[in-house]
């Protein structure tokens, strides 16, 4: 795991934050790609050179949803830690799991390989940012999850003698869908916001049917989950590093075409993670001005 020629996301996300390394105080690892001890986050701590007290955890196997349940993570211990700064990873080598060759005879090895990629991504994530050095992207305001279904088969991932074997029922798409609307209003009542076109949207792809859905069931215009349909038709369905591609997408064009906030120019956002259970995980964001 040493090896993985990811070295420069890390890399990329301290360098962007601007800090020395040094001030990282924890590291969060998420990972469907293989279990192994000592850890994927031992092995990041080695490759990058940081501190061996930094405190870590590594959150194994959640799948597409730990996108969003490591930033949730991540949030509580920099709210409840006086001073930490967070790295957060999500890296996944999918291919590992779709290196079995296609059968005709069984539909989610060739769907797995359709829909799921590789990728990792990076991010710091700390409370009360030093503005003089430090440029915060989003707020993570508050944080909700939820089971969506207690089937075991929704969506699956095992580890089997042959690698990761996923597979993905044909109700994954109608069952989110049909919740996602009780998710965002518990997410949102405190706030005061019901219309689903007045914030700005990092919806975890899933698949395009997943997109599609979610639009016709809440009344999104096309534009709301433009961003994430990018990201899915450029890098594919990466699982948990996904969201924050999204985001990044999300902070970069809005800053190119001059809106007034890192969220397109809208205040509050929603970032959406679904996964194995079904499970979603509800996120809401704050953008910042980019002026
Ligand atoms: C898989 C997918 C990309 C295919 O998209 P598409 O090529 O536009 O095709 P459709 O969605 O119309 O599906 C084509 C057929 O496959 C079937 N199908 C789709 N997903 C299926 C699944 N998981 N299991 C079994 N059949 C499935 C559809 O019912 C349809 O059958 P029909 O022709 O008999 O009506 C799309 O269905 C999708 O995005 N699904 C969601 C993927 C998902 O669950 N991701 C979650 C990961 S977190």
């Amino acid at each position: 795991m040493a090896s993985w020629p990811t070295k420069r996301v890390y890399d990329k996300a301290i360098n962007e934050w601007g800090q020395p390394k040094s001030k990282i105080t924890h590291l969060v690892f998420t990972t469907i790609s293989g279990v192994d001890a000592p850890g994927a986050d031992f092995q990041l701590i080695r490759l990058l050179g940081l501190s061996p007290t930094v405190k870590r955890m590594m959150m194994y196997h959640l799948g597409c949803y730990g996108g969003g349940s490591i930033l949730r993570v991540a949030k509580d211990l920099a709210e409840n830690n006086k001073g930490a700064r967070v790295l957060v990873v999500c890296s996944e080598l999918n291919s590992v799991s779709g290196f079995k060759g296609p059968t005709e005879t069984d539909f989610h090895i060739l769907l797995g390989q359709a829909i799921f990629a590789d990728g990792a991504a990076a991010l710091v994530v700390g409370a009360d940012p030093d503005m003089s050095v430090e440029r915060p992207l989003f707020q993570l305001f508050s944080t909700g999850t939820r089971i969506l279904s207690y089937s075991n088969d929704m969506v699956e991932g095992h580890l089997r003698q042959t690698g990761l074997s996923i597979s993905l029922c044909k109700d994954v798409t109608k069952t989110i869908s049909r919740n996602i609307g009780k998710c965002l209003e518990e997410a949102f009542k405190n706030i005061g916001i019901s219309d689903w076109n007045s914030i700005f949207w990092v919806s975890h792809p899933g698949g395009p049917a997943i997109l599609d859905l979610i639009e016709v069931s809440l009344g999104l215009k096309e534009e709301k989950l433009k961003a994430s349909r990018e990201v899915l038709s450029e890098y594919g369905n990466m699982s948990s590093p996904t969201v924050m591609f999204i985001l990044d997408e999300m902070r970069n064009k809005s800053m190119k075409e001059g809106k007034a906030t890192t969220g397109e120019g809208f205040d509050w956002g929603v970032l959406l993670g679904f996964g194995p259970g079904l499970t979603v995980e509800t996120i809401v964001l704050r953008s910042i001005d980019t002026a």
